[in-house]
């Protein structure tokens, strides 16, 4: 009989509250300064307090000590940017003391990396003046320095640009937009115009506001990629004679700038009227995802490369980007380009982001470029934070706080002498699936809190993780109290599978926060193995749960759901690794009786293979009749993931033999929504070890999202009855 089990485990309540006179702590600050000291515990009216303040220019750039004692505050600031970030310290200690009261102390700070970024698209979705505006206002309050404002799309054309009225017109607005993810088949529209954009007068307003604070607003202007707005509006601007639309889905288009004079006077004329608008020293000019099939086809863009002495298009997109670089420089700015930018050439004082990994970034710092990291794997704040079902719709991804905090935006595996290059990093808010400010508040707000401490505090001066937990509590409560839609997943327990030396498998739950409580059900009498390990064992099918609570606050329940099969612990290799982004539990995540989400491939679960085949070996404990072994992939083209193009199966009783191979399957007639199974019936006895191989799909044809790269290939539990 199945009994449920339950156990709690209560940790000793230890909270500490400012005021509190039995135990008094510093306030809860994210960032946490690089130091923060209590200098006695005698309890100061914070509110009541007058800041002698003064400027010493021989301080650290951007840094400020900031002092309580005697009854007085006083804030001594390198310059003016580290007053503000004085100021919005003072700002934390009072939302912080709820009584308004602080012990003595002394904090002395400064920001580890000189870019501290966060992004915002508005072109996929917008927002009214005023959100943009309480962005910038949380950004600050993090002690941000950049907002980088995502204003042209293929989707929407978001600043007014007076020399060109069409761009208000038409390039604003889209007919319809997609329903639902860009991966459920057949598309649908809501068949509504959408659009807007700034105006040039607004845009003075937002930039005066974000400088008030601290804050320099970089604006992207997208060429010569996601530009079918603009085409809309000018269609001369493209290489074809054809009727350009603005675009009502996502992704990537092949429509794109042709490099003409037309289209450079057109891009002159609106970086004119932009650099009149930002003082920022950087612009942005995309550069990502410029499909060339238009340049291929375009006899005008042949006789160019030509003429120019040019490679091939990644070299007229070098000589695009160079040549609007040249512009740019002559205005006395520079330009910011996503990684794409390095191929063909990079242009000459070019700042590279790298967003497609770190490799970009790399090669653009030993080639002495200045980087800012924003690589998709701890950046990109559109990516779903939890794996709970219970989650708003997402592009995809799986991308949770802990993963932000724990971030090092220097690669290590840079060079020493090279790490100078390396500006900082950027959380990224790509809003496809954002229609809201509430959902972006949603999606950005909880790890943009963590990115800014890894930012501020760097990687050596980094904090454990539960140490950052902590406090992120208290901000929550603060951020909900203003009215701010923030994502609170601290509770979500987080868990990972384990596998001892025999073989048996383990769900161990992370206790995130300290005291806490666990509430624990599972199928059968599961032992819990080590009150401080937290260690089930997995050894019957069925869920597994487990709840947190935290004073009233209740987590959303964990389960687990065990499916046990023959191959489950076994041993098990693999030929290539899965790509480091997505490890999920290495070889142990395709048998540990456990499968992925079916809608999405985040968590650890599936492993996503990149550029190699899957080639897994698995060695079952004994000798023993096979009736079938099934395999599942996730089959997102949108996301640039496809099923293998052909899976081979082979077998053998024992090592002395060679594999047979009993399937080649290069049918993919299995594919239902986002998920490719095939169960291959084999009937064997005596068999001892199975081999898998899964093709990876190869290169993405034309025509489609991520045309020219390689697919990823994301693979399942594999089930062998
Ligand atoms: C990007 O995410 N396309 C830069």
């Amino acid at each position: 009989m199945r009994n449920q089990l339950l156990i709690i485990i209560i940790f000793s309540l230890v909270i500490g509250s400012c005021g509190n006179v039995e135990e008094i702590v510093l306030p809860s600050l994210v960032p946490e300064p690089i130091s923060y000291e209590m200098i006695t515990q005698e309890l100061i009216d914070i509110n009541l307090l007058e800041f002698n303040e003064s400027i010493n220019a021989e301080l650290k750039d951007n840094s400020y000590q900031l002092t309580i004692l005697n009854k007085e505050g006083s804030i001594v600031a390198a310059d003016s940017i580290g007053l503000i970030y004085a100021h919005q310290t003072l700002r934390q200690l009072k939302d912080y003391c709820r009584n308004g009261k602080v012990p003595e102390l002394r904090i002395s700070d400064h920001p580890s990396f000189r870019y501290r970024g966060m992004h915002l698209d508005v072109a996929r979705h917008m927002y009214d003046v005023a959100d943009v505006k309480k962005y910038i206002d949380l950004l600050a309050y993090y002690k941000f320095n950049y907002f980088h404002w995502h204003l042209t799309e293929d989707q929407g054309w978001r600043i007014e640009i007076k020399k060109y009225p069409k761009l208000q017109s038409i390039a604003a607005f889209r007919d319809s937009t997609l329903i639902g993810h860009y991966s459920d088949m057949p598309h649908q529209f809501d068949g509504k115009k959408y659009g807007g954009y700034y105006t040039q007068e607004e845009v003075k307003e937002i930039v005066k506001h974000a400088q008030s604070k601290g804050i320099t607003v970089i604006p992207e202007i997208e060429m010569p990629g996601h530009s079918l707005a603009a085409l809309a509006a000018y269609p001369e601007l493209g290489c074809e004679d054809i009727e350009y639309h603005t675009a009502t889905k996502w992704g990537v288009f092949p429509e794109i700038y042709c490099p003409t004079e037309k289209t450079f006077s057109f891009l002159e004329d609106v970086i004119d009227e932009v650099v009149s608008l930002f003082p920022s020293k950087y612009i942005h000019i995309g550069g990502d995802e410029a499909p060339k099939d238009a340049w291929k086809k375009s006899k005008f863009c042949q006789e160019l490369i030509s003429s120019k002495n040019l490679k091939d298009e990644h070299g007229l997109q070098s000589y695009f980007i160079g040549r609007m670089e040249k512009y740019i420089n002559g205005k006395g700015k520079q330009i910011i380009g996503w990684d794409e930018i390095l191929e063909g050439g990079l242009a000459e004082n070019a700042t590279v982001m790298s967003w497609r990994g770190v490799e970009g970034g790399i090669e653009a710092a030993k080639a002495g470029h200045d980087v800012i990291m924003t690589p998709t794997s701890n950046c990109y704040f559109d990516y779903y934070q939890s794996v709970d079902d219970n989650e708003p719709l997402a592009i995809g991804g799986y991308l949770p706080m802990r993963k932000v905090y724990e971030w090092n935006p220097i690669p290590d595996n840079l060079e020493k002498d090279k790490h100078k290059f390396i500006l900082g990093g950027q959380g990224n808010v790509w809003t496809e699936y954002m229609p809201t400010f509430d959902q972006v508040e949603y999606m950005a707000y909880s790890r943009l809190i963590a990115l800014s401490e890894t930012l501020w505090r760097g990687g050596s001066n980094k904090l454990e993780y539960s140490d950052f937990l902590e406090r992120y509590i208290d901000h929550v409560k603060h951020w909900e109290s203003e009215g701010v839609n923030i994502a609170n997943h601290t509770l979500d327990l987080k868990h990972s599978i384990e596998k001892d030396e025999i073989g048996k498998l383990y769900i161990k739950i992370e206790d995130n926060i300290p005291n806490t409580t666990i509430k624990v059900a599972s199928p059968m009498e599961s032992r819990l193995l080590d009150d401080g390990e937290m260690r089930y064992e997995i050894d019957e099918t069925g869920k597994y749960s487990f709840i947190a609570s935290k004073g009233e606050r209740v987590g959303r329940p964990c389960i687990i759901e065990v499916e046990k099969h023959k191959a489950m612990g076994c041993k098990i290799s693999l030929q290539h690794e899965p790509n480091k982004a997505y490890p999920g539990y290495g070889a142990l995540s395709l048998i540990n009786g456990v499968s992925g989400p079916q809608d999405k491939y985040s968590g650890n679960e599936w492993l996503g293979f990149s550029g190699v085949p899957l080639d897994a070996t698995m060695k079952l404990d004994s000798t023993i009749d096979i009736k079938s072994v099934q395999l599942t992939a996730f089959n997102s083209p949108g996301q640039w993931i496809y099923p293998p193009k052909s899976v081979e199966l082979w077998i053998r009783s024992n090592e002395k033999e060679d594999f047979a191979k009993v399937i080649f399957n290069d049918k993919l007639d299995v594919v239902k929504n986002k998920i490719y199974t095939q169960n291959f019936v084999i009937d064997k006895k005596d068999v001892r070890e199975i081999r898998i191989l899964a093709q990876d799909h190869g290169v993405i044809a034309e025509g489609n999202q991520g045309a020219g790269n390689r697919a990823w290939l994301f693979i399942d539990e594999i089930v062998v009855k």
